[in-house]
């Protein structure tokens, strides 16, 4: 009998615990949660709520429970060491160190290590500590630029030329206050193309990629309105996405494995969990956007509904190092993830409001909770990314239809991107690069 700990009480956790909690041998999940989770706690033995950047306080739960080892899902507690800290217990995690983490925590550091190492696919890039030499810099780049801040933002920090600012002089002015905030920025070329997120699942030598997908940031349809943490998500029966070449994916992968191999070199460790490589198809060929060192929420849904191997053993061979022994199955098929937000969100959202799932019909769809409660039986809204609706069919778009036919059906002050993975949508992205790779 294993005792299994998670941690993270998102959509993502939801899924991870789902497949932690089918898996074929004798395991007991107990999950540590920044929220209240319905959905997880339904799968756990035990459970608790606690800030999930307080290590120790991970830790201290760990030894309480005598958790044979961890799965951790979000971002915050791997850039503060919560694996290290585990470590320290006598726990194993599956997920990065606080060292490894560094390829999302620090954006300098991702783009360093990509120079460093002759890594293709980094853009032209200056990190900087001072306003000093920024005007230069943004002038011998001579294109459009985005800056980033070089640490977590949750998502908020990134500015991009023509979508947060328009002259390059109204840059050069957020570089400044956005210097006094965060101390340190990227400054980098900008590119256009469309963005695709490679996963692989490795402990350091042996590489499991994940199929190609694809999410949507924008809150809106048609990608209007604010960033979101992610609205939707769609990857493809064949691992690929309908814009993509098979050279795009295999660079993209080779990419991936590039920064393992280097992490490696650089740390004196292996990198241990989920590498999520952020892409963008251009004009020729694929750059890196950026990395995370987990699975992204949504990609999570669409990633962990095909992998079929039994998901605690991935986890247990990645932590023992011997993941080159086991065959990766993907059932070959397509999938879509559709999240359904209260209304207002992600600037002004209803929260405490009920949301009803109960006439959705789980045989065609499955649910994963996100920022949800249960109360007396009935959910809540609180007030971010509430419930992921997500299909599997071996045709992308009867997928979107299922999802669509089943998200109606959810009720509440609720809202949706129901373009996401239409075919419309689709031939959009597809005929954007395809004039992108024409030279247009
Ligand atoms: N070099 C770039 N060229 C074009 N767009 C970019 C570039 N870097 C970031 N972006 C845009 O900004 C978004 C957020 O940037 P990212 O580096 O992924 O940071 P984070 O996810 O931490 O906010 C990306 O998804 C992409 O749309
Ligand atoms: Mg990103």
């Amino acid at each position: 009998m294993s005792r299994i700990l998670l941690l993270g009480s998102g959509a993502r956790e939801h899924i991870l615990a789902a497949r932690l909690a089918a898996s074929r041998g004798a395991h007991e999940l107990f999950a540590y949660m920044g929220a209240n989770n319905p959905g997880i706690a339904a799968l756990c033995q035990g459970s608790t709520v606690g800030e999930v950047k307080d290590v120790a306080a991970v830790a201290a739960y760990a030894k309480t429970i005598k958790a044979d080892w961890a799965c951790i899902g979000p971002d915050d507690p791997l850039a503060l060491g919560v694996v290290d800290a585990l470590a320290e217990v006598g726990v194993p995690a599956f997920g990065p160190t606080k060292t490894g983490a560094q390829i999302e925590s620090s954006k300098s550091y991702a783009r360093d290590l990509l120079t460093q190492y002759n890594i293709p696919g980094c853009a032209r890039y200056r990190v900087s500590s001072s306003w000093e030499g920024l005007p230069e810099w943004v002038a011998e780049l001579g294109s459009p630029f985005v800056l980033k801040p070089d640490g977590l933002t949750g998502g908020k920090g990134v500015q991009v030329q023509g979508d947060h600012f328009t002259t390059a002089e109204e840059g050069l002015a957020l570089a400044r206050t956005m210097l006094q905030e965060y101390g340190r920025l990227v400054v980098e070329e900008k590119f256009v193309g469309q963005e695709f997120s490679l996963l692989t699942i490795t402990d350091g030598e042996a590489c499991i990629h994940l199929p190609a997908v694809q999410d949507h940031k924008r809150a809106f349809e048609g990608d209007k309105g604010p960033n979101t943490g992610g609205m939707g998500t769609y990857s493809c029966a064949d691992g690929s996405l309908p814009f993509l070449t098979g050279r795009d994916i295999q660079d993209a992968q080779a990419i991936n494995e590039a920064v393992i191999a280097a992490l490696k070199r650089a740390t004196g460790t292996s990198y241990r969990g989920v590498l999520y490589g952020g892409f963008i198809a251009v004009q020729d060929g694929v750059r890196v956007i950026e990395y995370n060192a987990r699975l992204g929420d949504p990609e999570a849904m669409n990633v962990l509904s095909v992998l079929e191997n039994d998901f605690a053993e991935v986890c247990q061979a990645v932590m023992a190092g011997n993941l080159g022994e086991l065959a990766p199955r993907f059932v070959p098929v397509a999938t879509v993830c559709k999240y359904v937000a209260p209304e207002g969100y992600p600037v002004n959202p209803v929260k405490n409001e009920p949301i009803d799932v109960s006439a959705v019909d789980t045989t065609k769809v499955q649910l994963y909770f996100g920022s949800v409660d249960k109360q007396a039986g009935k959910l809540y809204l609180k007030g971010s990314r509430a419930v992921a609706v997500v299909a599997k069919h071996a045709d992308l778009y009867a997928a979107e239809a299922l999802v669509e036919e089943q998200i109606k059906r959810i009720k509440g002050p609720v809202f949706h991107r129901a373009d996401i993975a239409t075919p419309a949508l689709i031939a959009q992205r597809v005929a954007m690069l395809k004039q992108v790779r024409q030279g247009a």
